[in-house]
Protein backbone atom coordinates (compact mmCIF):
# COMPACT_ATOMS: atom_id res chain seq x y z
CA UNK A 1 0.00 0.00 0.00
CA UNK A 2 1.37 3.30 -0.92
CA UNK A 3 2.28 5.90 1.75
CA UNK A 4 0.55 9.66 1.36
CA UNK A 5 1.93 12.69 3.50
CA UNK A 6 -1.01 14.36 4.98
CA UNK A 7 -1.39 17.16 2.21
CA UNK A 8 -2.29 14.74 -0.40
CA UNK A 9 -5.15 13.48 1.63
CA UNK A 10 -6.40 16.46 2.70
CA UNK A 11 -6.29 17.64 -0.97
CA UNK A 12 -7.71 14.11 -2.33
CA UNK A 13 -10.49 14.47 0.53
CA UNK A 14 -10.94 18.38 -0.06
CA UNK A 15 -10.29 19.16 -3.29
CA UNK A 16 -9.39 23.17 -4.25
CA UNK A 17 -11.35 24.23 -7.72
CA UNK A 18 -13.01 21.30 -9.09
CA UNK A 19 -15.40 22.13 -11.89
CA UNK A 20 -15.33 24.24 -15.05
CA UNK A 21 -14.74 27.69 -16.05
CA UNK A 22 -17.40 29.05 -18.99
CA UNK A 23 -14.79 31.79 -20.31
CA UNK A 24 -11.93 29.92 -19.75
CA UNK A 25 -9.73 31.58 -22.71
CA UNK A 26 -6.92 28.45 -21.73
CA UNK A 27 -7.64 25.11 -21.54
CA UNK A 28 -5.62 21.79 -21.87
CA UNK A 29 -6.34 18.57 -21.37
CA UNK A 30 -3.67 15.57 -20.80
CA UNK A 31 -4.43 11.67 -20.79
CA UNK A 32 -7.27 9.76 -21.77
CA UNK A 33 -9.88 8.48 -20.27
CA UNK A 34 -9.05 4.98 -22.46
CA UNK A 35 -5.57 4.66 -20.67
CA UNK A 36 -7.19 5.23 -16.82
CA UNK A 37 -6.16 8.81 -16.31
CA UNK A 38 -7.21 12.08 -17.90
CA UNK A 39 -6.71 15.62 -16.61
CA UNK A 40 -8.70 18.64 -18.13
CA UNK A 41 -7.76 22.45 -17.04
CA UNK A 42 -9.20 25.51 -17.47
CA UNK A 43 -6.99 28.68 -16.93
CA UNK A 44 -9.09 32.32 -16.95
CA UNK A 45 -6.03 34.70 -17.30
CA UNK A 46 -6.51 38.49 -17.51
CA UNK A 47 -3.20 41.06 -18.50
CA UNK A 48 -1.26 37.89 -18.33
CA UNK A 49 -2.04 36.65 -14.65
CA UNK A 50 -3.67 33.63 -14.10
CA UNK A 51 -7.07 34.69 -12.28
CA UNK A 52 -8.84 31.33 -11.74
CA UNK A 53 -7.98 28.08 -12.16
CA UNK A 54 -9.98 24.76 -12.23
CA UNK A 55 -9.91 21.11 -13.09
CA UNK A 56 -11.95 18.04 -13.97
CA UNK A 57 -9.90 14.99 -13.92
CA UNK A 58 -10.75 11.26 -13.72
CA UNK A 59 -8.06 9.27 -11.62
CA UNK A 60 -6.71 8.41 -8.47
CA UNK A 61 -6.22 9.97 -5.54
CA UNK A 62 -2.42 11.45 -6.24
CA UNK A 63 -4.38 12.52 -9.91
CA UNK A 64 -6.61 14.56 -7.82
CA UNK A 65 -4.53 15.68 -5.61
CA UNK A 66 -1.82 16.90 -7.78
CA UNK A 67 -4.59 18.89 -9.83
CA UNK A 68 -6.00 20.43 -6.95
CA UNK A 69 -2.59 21.36 -5.80
CA UNK A 70 -1.62 22.72 -9.24
CA UNK A 71 -4.60 25.02 -8.85
CA UNK A 72 -3.71 26.51 -5.63
CA UNK A 73 -0.22 27.02 -7.08
CA UNK A 74 -1.33 29.16 -10.74
CA UNK A 75 -3.70 31.17 -9.29
CA UNK A 76 -2.82 34.74 -9.35
CA UNK A 77 1.07 34.05 -10.75
CA UNK A 78 1.86 35.80 -14.05
CA UNK A 79 1.59 33.25 -17.01
CA UNK A 80 5.83 33.51 -17.22
CA UNK A 81 6.29 32.18 -13.61
CA UNK A 82 3.41 29.82 -13.47
CA UNK A 83 4.97 27.93 -16.65
CA UNK A 84 7.94 27.64 -15.01
CA UNK A 85 6.52 25.12 -12.68
CA UNK A 86 7.61 21.39 -12.85
CA UNK A 87 5.98 18.05 -11.50
CA UNK A 88 8.99 18.16 -9.23
CA UNK A 89 6.99 21.68 -7.54
CA UNK A 90 3.97 20.24 -7.67
CA UNK A 91 4.98 16.60 -5.81
CA UNK A 92 7.53 18.66 -3.40
CA UNK A 93 4.45 20.85 -2.85
CA UNK A 94 1.97 18.06 -1.81
CA UNK A 95 5.12 17.23 0.47
CA UNK A 96 6.17 14.15 -1.57
CA UNK A 97 3.90 11.81 -3.76
CA UNK A 98 4.61 7.53 -3.72
CA UNK A 99 7.14 6.90 -6.69
CA UNK A 100 4.30 4.95 -8.52
CA UNK A 101 2.40 7.74 -8.25
CA UNK A 102 5.09 10.12 -10.12
CA UNK A 103 2.77 10.49 -13.46
CA UNK A 104 -0.33 12.10 -11.78
CA UNK A 105 2.24 15.39 -10.78
CA UNK A 106 3.39 15.28 -14.50
CA UNK A 107 0.15 14.85 -15.93
CA UNK A 108 -0.43 18.34 -14.00
CA UNK A 109 2.33 19.61 -15.70
CA UNK A 110 1.62 18.44 -18.65
CA UNK A 111 -1.77 19.88 -18.91
CA UNK A 112 -0.57 23.28 -17.44
CA UNK A 113 1.74 23.31 -20.74
CA UNK A 114 -0.75 22.43 -23.16
CA UNK A 115 -3.37 25.25 -20.97
CA UNK A 116 -0.74 28.20 -21.56
CA UNK A 117 0.06 27.43 -25.14
CA UNK A 118 -3.58 27.63 -25.68
CA UNK A 119 -4.11 30.73 -24.11
CA UNK A 120 -0.82 31.75 -26.55
CA UNK A 121 -2.85 30.65 -29.58
CA UNK A 122 0.33 28.27 -30.18
CA UNK A 123 -0.78 24.68 -31.54
CA UNK A 124 -0.89 22.04 -29.03
CA UNK A 125 -0.19 19.20 -30.72
CA UNK A 126 -0.66 15.38 -29.44
CA UNK A 127 2.64 13.71 -28.65
CA UNK A 128 1.70 11.05 -30.80
CA UNK A 129 2.76 13.59 -33.42
CA UNK A 130 6.07 13.49 -32.81
CA UNK A 131 7.80 10.89 -34.03
CA UNK A 132 7.71 7.03 -33.02
CA UNK A 133 5.17 5.96 -30.36
CA UNK A 134 6.51 3.24 -27.91
CA UNK A 135 3.88 2.83 -25.46
CA UNK A 136 0.66 2.46 -27.43
CA UNK A 137 -1.08 1.59 -24.43
CA UNK A 138 -0.57 4.89 -23.23
CA UNK A 139 0.21 6.87 -26.55
CA UNK A 140 3.88 7.36 -24.96
CA UNK A 141 6.58 8.44 -27.79
CA UNK A 142 10.37 8.12 -27.91
CA UNK A 143 10.85 11.83 -27.37
CA UNK A 144 8.67 11.87 -24.09
CA UNK A 145 11.09 8.99 -22.54
CA UNK A 146 13.94 9.84 -23.51
CA UNK A 147 13.00 13.35 -21.63
CA UNK A 148 12.11 11.34 -18.88
CA UNK A 149 15.08 9.61 -18.25
CA UNK A 150 16.84 12.58 -18.80
CA UNK A 151 14.94 14.45 -16.40
CA UNK A 152 14.90 12.40 -13.67
CA UNK A 153 18.09 10.27 -14.22
CA UNK A 154 16.11 6.96 -14.68
CA UNK A 155 17.87 3.45 -14.97
CA UNK A 156 14.98 1.53 -15.77
CA UNK A 157 11.87 0.64 -17.64
CA UNK A 158 10.06 0.08 -14.15
CA UNK A 159 11.03 3.73 -13.16
CA UNK A 160 9.95 4.83 -16.73
CA UNK A 161 6.47 3.48 -16.01
CA UNK A 162 6.67 5.48 -12.34
CA UNK A 163 6.98 8.81 -14.03
CA UNK A 164 4.50 8.21 -17.66
CA UNK A 165 3.10 5.49 -17.18
CA UNK A 166 4.67 3.83 -20.29
CA UNK A 167 5.19 0.28 -20.28
CA UNK A 168 3.01 -0.03 -17.43
CA UNK A 169 -0.17 -1.86 -19.61
CA UNK A 170 0.69 -4.76 -21.68
CA UNK A 171 4.37 -4.45 -21.41
CA UNK A 172 4.78 -5.23 -24.66
CA UNK A 173 6.96 -2.19 -25.08
CA UNK A 174 8.87 -2.70 -22.21
CA UNK A 175 12.09 -3.90 -24.43
CA UNK A 176 12.23 -1.05 -26.41
CA UNK A 177 12.01 1.25 -23.70
CA UNK A 178 15.23 -0.76 -22.38
CA UNK A 179 16.83 -0.05 -25.39
CA UNK A 180 15.60 3.78 -25.43
CA UNK A 181 17.09 3.97 -21.87
CA UNK A 182 20.54 2.37 -22.78
CA UNK A 183 21.02 4.82 -25.83
CA UNK A 184 20.37 8.05 -23.39
CA UNK A 185 22.57 6.94 -20.97
CA UNK A 186 25.26 6.00 -23.40
CA UNK A 187 25.23 9.44 -24.95
CA UNK A 188 25.10 10.80 -21.46
CA UNK A 189 28.67 9.18 -20.92
CA UNK A 190 30.11 10.41 -24.06
CA UNK A 191 30.23 13.88 -22.44
CA UNK A 192 33.88 15.19 -22.07
CA UNK A 193 34.08 14.39 -18.37
CA UNK A 194 35.12 17.24 -16.36
CA UNK A 195 38.55 17.66 -15.98
CA UNK A 196 39.04 16.47 -12.58
CA UNK A 197 42.62 17.62 -12.22
CA UNK A 198 42.07 20.99 -13.18
CA UNK A 199 39.64 21.01 -10.47
CA UNK A 200 40.21 23.14 -7.60
CA UNK A 201 39.19 22.01 -4.11
CA UNK A 202 36.56 24.96 -4.36
CA UNK A 203 35.27 24.32 -7.50
CA UNK A 204 34.96 20.27 -6.34
CA UNK A 205 32.91 21.73 -3.05
CA UNK A 206 30.62 23.92 -5.65
CA UNK A 207 30.05 21.22 -8.26
CA UNK A 208 28.89 18.95 -5.41
CA UNK A 209 26.42 21.38 -3.93
CA UNK A 210 25.05 22.08 -7.38
CA UNK A 211 24.04 18.11 -8.52
CA UNK A 212 22.80 17.85 -4.62
CA UNK A 213 20.50 20.95 -5.02
CA UNK A 214 19.71 20.01 -8.60
CA UNK A 215 19.56 16.37 -9.18
CA UNK A 216 20.13 14.78 -5.75
CA UNK A 217 17.83 16.74 -3.28
CA UNK A 218 14.49 16.93 -5.46
CA UNK A 219 14.61 13.47 -5.80
CA UNK A 220 14.66 12.44 -2.42
CA UNK A 221 12.13 15.18 -1.09
CA UNK A 222 9.96 13.33 -3.71
CA UNK A 223 9.90 10.28 -1.70
CA UNK A 224 9.73 12.68 1.31
CA UNK A 225 13.39 12.74 2.54
CA UNK A 226 16.08 15.10 2.15
CA UNK A 227 19.82 16.00 2.07
CA UNK A 228 22.38 18.82 3.06
CA UNK A 229 25.83 18.74 2.29
CA UNK A 230 28.17 18.84 5.91
CA UNK A 231 31.71 18.43 4.73
CA UNK A 232 34.24 18.08 1.95
CA UNK A 233 37.53 16.81 2.40
CA UNK A 234 38.40 16.39 -1.10
CA UNK A 235 37.34 13.27 -2.12
CA UNK A 236 35.67 12.46 0.75
CA UNK A 237 32.04 13.40 1.24
CA UNK A 238 29.78 13.52 4.27
CA UNK A 239 26.20 14.71 3.99
CA UNK A 240 23.21 14.10 6.58
CA UNK A 241 20.16 12.52 5.05
CA UNK A 242 16.63 13.21 6.80
CA UNK A 243 13.28 12.73 6.57
CA UNK A 244 11.64 9.63 6.06
CA UNK A 245 15.48 8.22 5.09
CA UNK A 246 16.37 8.32 9.26
CA UNK A 247 13.78 5.80 9.94
CA UNK A 248 15.31 2.87 7.37
CA UNK A 249 18.96 1.95 8.15
CA UNK A 250 18.69 -0.44 5.16
CA UNK A 251 17.45 2.40 3.20
CA UNK A 252 20.02 4.77 3.95
CA UNK A 253 22.57 2.66 2.41
CA UNK A 254 21.05 2.50 -0.68
CA UNK A 255 20.36 6.06 -0.78
CA UNK A 256 24.19 6.49 0.70
CA UNK A 257 24.95 4.55 -2.86
CA UNK A 258 22.85 6.32 -5.12
CA UNK A 259 24.30 9.82 -3.91
CA UNK A 260 27.82 8.27 -4.13
CA UNK A 261 27.22 6.75 -7.64
CA UNK A 262 25.86 10.18 -8.50
CA UNK A 263 28.52 12.40 -7.43
CA UNK A 264 31.15 9.99 -9.03
CA UNK A 265 29.00 10.29 -12.51
CA UNK A 266 28.36 13.96 -12.28
CA UNK A 267 31.73 15.25 -10.60
CA UNK A 268 34.74 13.04 -9.50
CA UNK A 269 35.27 9.35 -10.03
CA UNK A 270 36.67 9.06 -6.72
CA UNK A 271 34.03 10.72 -4.26
CA UNK A 272 33.58 8.59 -1.10
CA UNK A 273 30.12 9.62 0.28
CA UNK A 274 29.28 9.18 4.49
CA UNK A 275 25.69 9.48 5.28
CA UNK A 276 24.74 10.34 8.85
S1 LIG B 1 2.42 -0.94 -25.25
FE1 LIG B 1 3.36 -0.09 -23.50
S2 LIG B 1 2.36 -1.01 -21.85
FE2 LIG B 1 1.32 -1.77 -23.59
Amino acid sequence: MWEYTDKVKEHFMSPRNVGTIDDANGIGDVGSLSCGDALRLFLKIENDIIVDAKFQTFGCASAIASSSALTEMIIGKPVTEAEKITNKDIAAYLGGLPKEKIHCSVMGEEALEAAIKSYRGEPVTAHEEHGEVVCHCFGITKEQIEKAVKEHNIENAEDVSYYIKAGGGCGNCLDRIDEIITDVRQENTKKPLIPIKAMTNLERIRKIEEVISSEIRPKLELEGGGIELIDVQGTRVKVGLFGRCTNCPSSQVTIKETVEKTLREKVDADITVEGE
